[in-house]
């Protein structure tokens, strides 16, 4: 999508020259910069270097790799190394500890800087959505060069050229946006698959989560859109997609033409190449039988559905806001595994949620064993400011939530090796993802997300392969290859 812009720059610039359009704006500045930084390669006789740190979700680590497409282009080399030229954090707001992590990290670049000050520290993502967040790195951080948050991440070329323009720090933070620039270059981590944003935003506000805060409204993109992205990476030799949005089941709802997930599914498993098809995440309270029946139908799309359980009693549901209860939850998980008896189903959780007691802990042990999960991320709750659940008074001591914490883990494992357990002695077909450099051993991915590790050539990664599952490991198969 293309919009004009209408505000000045903040900077001396021929206004005439810059185009308002995007993306042409920002191919404008990554020019300006790329010059910029080539300049600065030959008064250092060396080519200048990037690194981009990532926290939590696959939503971000698609966000970096089109962040990292920026920079390459601009000119900086990647480093494994947090001392180098550019240095930016994605950051993570989900809990607090996330948050916590970060500010230790900036508190070790801002050294960094000191000994190296050409060195530029930019942070974006959740994180920066947050007034407290920003207001504490103005006054107390006051060596980060560039903050922007989830709504302009197209801009960083603009931002940087700015900051260099300027010589002062850039803050911009959009409140909203509708927005949606994807005409950018993107560096891909694997050659062999890809996330494909959905849509953005999350309109469900879940009492305890901050992401409909900082990530704004649901906005789904063109299907149209979607499949060409999809047909470009697969012609590119990428053999599994990865479909992006925080609740999929919503997809297409805004659109002009509406589009269902389901029929998304369907179109996006049509296009030539694309061995397997992932989606993130369906919300539990509106997966429709339309989309289970599309899932067993389609030799594409891959046997796992990850479905966010958050809590087994009704009645912390009810207060999390997630509009299903425990019966209507294990209802549904009976309903996919009658209709896709192959499917690995996985959750998250959260323990010591405001007012959870005992009883409804044991609840939410029964779910898990009832469900059958394959594996679940398990969650001590965090207090989010600003969100519903935050304000309520029944706060769940520490010590109460951390010993429930370990008892839910014990359950999940067991649990989960119960049902990974059931693969042994199978062939099942794996893409295969990494080497080990350590034991040599090739790392394959199953369709139902399990990982298996078997000898093999490297020149095997990217492929699809037979491996017959030897022995379980709790989280991991042992295997060997058979074609
Ligand atoms: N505290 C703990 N876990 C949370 N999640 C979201 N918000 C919070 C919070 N405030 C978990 C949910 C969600 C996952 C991505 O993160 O389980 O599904
Ligand atoms: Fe947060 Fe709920 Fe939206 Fe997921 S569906 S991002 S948990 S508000």
């Amino acid at each position: 999508m293309s919009e004009i812009r209408e505000e000045a720059l903040g900077f001396a610039e021929p206004e005439e020259s810059v185009p308002l359009r995007e993306p042409e704006r920002q191919y404008y500045f990554m020019d300006r910069m790329r010059s910029l930084v080539a300049e600065k390669e030959r008064e250092l006789g060396r080519k200048l270097t990037m690194h981009v740190a990532t926290f939590g979700c696959q939503m971000n680590a698609k966000d970096s790799e089109k962040l990292c497409g920026i920079l390459s282009y601009i000119g900086y080399e990647e480093t494994e190394s947090e001392d180098a030229d550019f240095v930016l954090y994605n950051t993570c707001t989900v809990r607090e500890n996330a948050n916590t992590r970060v500010y230790g990290r900036i508190g070790y670049l801002g050294a960094c800087k000191k000994k190296h000050p050409g060195m530029r520290i930019a942070l974006c993502g959740c994180m920066m959505q947050e007034k407290h967040v920003v207001e504490k790195l103005k006054k107390s951080y006051r060596f980060v060069d560039i903050v922007f948050g989830t709504h302009n991440i197209y801009e960083l070329a603009e931002l940087m050229y700015e900051r260099e323009q300027t010589g002062k720090p850039v803050f911009r933070i959009l409140e909203e946006t509708k927005q949606v620039v994807e005409e950018l270059p993107a560096v891909q981590k694997y050659a062999f698959k890809a996330g494909v944003n959905i849509m953005y935003g999350c309109n469900n506000f879940c009492s305890y989560c901050i992401v409909p805060y900082v990530r704004g409204r649901e906005r789904s993109r063109e299907a149209a859109d979607i499949v060409k992205e999809v047909e470009r990476l697969t012609a590119n030799g990428v053999k599994e997609i990865m479909l992006l949005g925080q609740n999929v089941n919503s997809y297409g709802k805004t659109l002009a033409e509406p589009v269902s997930f389901a029929e998304l599914l369907h179109r996006v498993s049509l296009v030539p190449g694309l061995r397997r098809l992932r989606f993130m995440t369906p919300h539990p309270k509106d997966l429709s039988d339309e989309l289970i029946a599309e899932i067993a139908a389609n030799e594409t799309v891959c046997r796992h559905i990850h479905l966010p359980l958050q809590s087994g009693s009704s009645r912390v549901l009810q207060r999390m806001n997630r509009h299903y209860t425990k019966e209507q939850y294990l209802a549904l998980v009976d309903r996919i595994r009658s209709r896709i008896p192959d499917v690995a189903i996985t959750t998250d959780i959260i323990v010591g949620f405001p007012g959870e007691i005992e009883e409804d802990f044991q609840d939410t042990l029964s779910v898990v064993e009832q469900a059958g999960f394959l594996s679940a991320y398990t969650f001590l709750y965090s207090k989010r400011t600003g969100t519903p659940a935050a304000a309520m008074e029944d706060q769940v001591p520490a010590e109460v939530a951390n010993e429930r914490f370990q008892r839910l883990l014990q359950t999940v494992n067991r649990v989960a090796s119960e049902q990974a357990e059931k693969a042994v002695g199978k062939t099942e077909e794996v893409l295969i993802e990494e080497r080990n450099p350590e034991n040599g051993l090739l790392t394959g991915r199953l369709s139902n997300g399990m990982l298996v590790h078997f000898p093999g050539d490297a020149s095997r990664i990217g492929a699809i392969a037979d491996v017959k599952l030897n022995e379980c490991r709790g989280f991991y198969y042992l295997g060997t290859l058979v074609s």
